[in-house]
């Protein structure tokens, strides 16, 4: 069991780094297989989303070796087209090797993945897209098997809805299919471009990356390359969030400000002053935070369903009422009866929750149940007064490096044991 140990009500200062992003770390991971060489990746975020990943291509054949922040993976020794149940089950993304895999050898054996339970998460847009492409895909006691004997082939796919993963799946598959894909209604989330930016260093042919139309020329050979992941959009509205609850200024150092282009604006109406200058952001919080316009969660550039939940933090604390819609999953307000429990007013039904701010929460032993649902947590107890206990059950370290220790060197009394 992993605990989160908070004493409450520190306000922080100082700088951090932000990690880089495990939303672009872990399909680069999964495209490195299409390329069939040795790539490098700077700037890898530590997390245990990425050593899962690392687990499925070693055991696919491929060699992976961390040195710091720089992971070394080889994918010349891929040799087995399936990934077994105990692997697919330990994170959502694991869909994505699909594509790769079958895109390399032809054929392609695994399970249903797992991932936070945010509701239900069907896989079916990643499915009918690779069967448009050539595959034949049939699913026999839980095993999804597809084969693409003839190699597959360009397509146009139209995307019922902009999901993330049947983007990146589709865009990795159609790196080495024979002729033209071309994606509508395609994700435009900045991993997506970044997932794109590593392939056609690679030599892949893709266009529109970040647009809602992608084109991909398909090619018979990629290559590896040397790739640096983007910093982490989520990891630093989730520090924005530390600091507005807890009257802080802090600088969250190497963020693309133009990937919280959504965020930003939520802060400044509670009344958070933001600095940006080269790749530095600096928020300075008032002593009392303003509730702030309804909150919409939407795909990117909207508002990020991930950041929700901290976002929803600092709500507990502004003077007023704050309205969140979140339509993207269909179970993510798991953390909302927690915060309840740190006296926090918050009422959810169906999609929508609202939160009447309160001028003090209080502190709790609570219970985490999914990664972002245990970062918002963490930030209201920042701010909660006394000592709260989290169970963490291990959701921390899926999406955040050293949570605790970072927060420690801004000043919070925090501690993950
Ligand atoms: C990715 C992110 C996750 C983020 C989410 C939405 C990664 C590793 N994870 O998840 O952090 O919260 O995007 O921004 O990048 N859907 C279907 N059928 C499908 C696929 C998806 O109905 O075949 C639905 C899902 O159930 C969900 C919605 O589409 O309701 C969005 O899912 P998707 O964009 O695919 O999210 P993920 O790629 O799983």
């Amino acid at each position: 069991m992993a605990e989160l140990l908070v004493e409450g009500c520190n306000r922080l200062k100082g700088e951090v780094t932000v990690q880089g992003a495990k939303n672009s770390a872990l399909p680069i991971l999964a495209a490195t297989v299409a390329t069939a060489d040795e790539s490098v990746l700077y700037n890898c975020p530590r997390l245990s989303d990425v050593d899962s990943a690392v687990k499925i291509l070693r055991y696919l054949g491929c060699s992976a070796t961390f040195s710091g922040h720089s992971l070394v993976v080889d994918t010349k020794g891929l040799c087995c087209d399936h990934i077994p149940d105990a692997l697919m089950r330990q994170m959502r993304s694991s869909i994505v090797f699909l594509g790769a895999i079958l895109t390399r050898l032809k054929t392609a054996k695994l399970t249903f993945p797992g991932g936070c339970e945010l509701g239900a998460r069907p896989i079916d847009l990643h499915l009918d897209a690779l069967s448009r492409m050539g595959a034949t895909i049939s699913e026999k006691h839980g095993e999804i098997v597809c084969a693409a004997p003839k190699g597959l082939v360009g397509a146009n796919i139209a995307l019922a809805f902009p999901s993330v993963g049947a983007t990146e799946n589709i865009i990795i598959a159609a790196t080495r299919a024979k002729g033209t894909t071309v994606i509508t209604n395609a994700a435009r989330e900045p991993e997506i471009e970044d997932l794109c930016a590593y392939l056609n260093s690679c030599g892949a042919s893709i266009r529109g990356a970040g647009e809602g139309t992608v084109v991909i020329d398909g090619t018979d050979k990629l290559h590896g390359t040397a790739h640096t992941i983007i910093p982490d959009r989520i990891v630093a509205a989730t520090l924005m969030s530390a600091a507005a609850v807890t009257g802080s200024d802090i600088t969250l150092r190497g963020v693309i400000s133009s990937h919280l282009s959504a965020v930003i604006p939520v802060f400044e109406e509670a009344g958070c002053d933001i600095r940006i200058k080269d790749g530095d952001l600096t928020i300075n919080a008032p002593g009392r935070l303003r509730a702030f316009s309804t909150v919409r969660t939407t795909p990117y550039p909207g508002f990020p369903t991930d950041a929700q939940a901290p976002l929803m933090a600092v709500a507990t604390l502004a003077q007023g009422t704050t309205v969140f819609v979140e339509n993207i999953f269909e179970n993510r307000y798991k953390h909302a009866s927690e915060l309840v429990r740190l006296g926090a007013k918050v009422r959810t039904e169906g999609k929508v929750a609202v939160v009447e701010g309160v001028r003090e929460l209080y502190s709790s032993s609570l219970q985490g149940s999914d990664l972002r649902g245990c970062a918002c947590l963490a930030v209201a107890s920042l701010a909660a007064q006394g000592k709260t206990t989290i169970d963490t059950t291990g959701y921390l370290e899926r999406g955040y490096e050293n949570f605790d220790v970072v927060l420690r060197n801004l000043g919070a009394n925090i501690k993950m044991i």
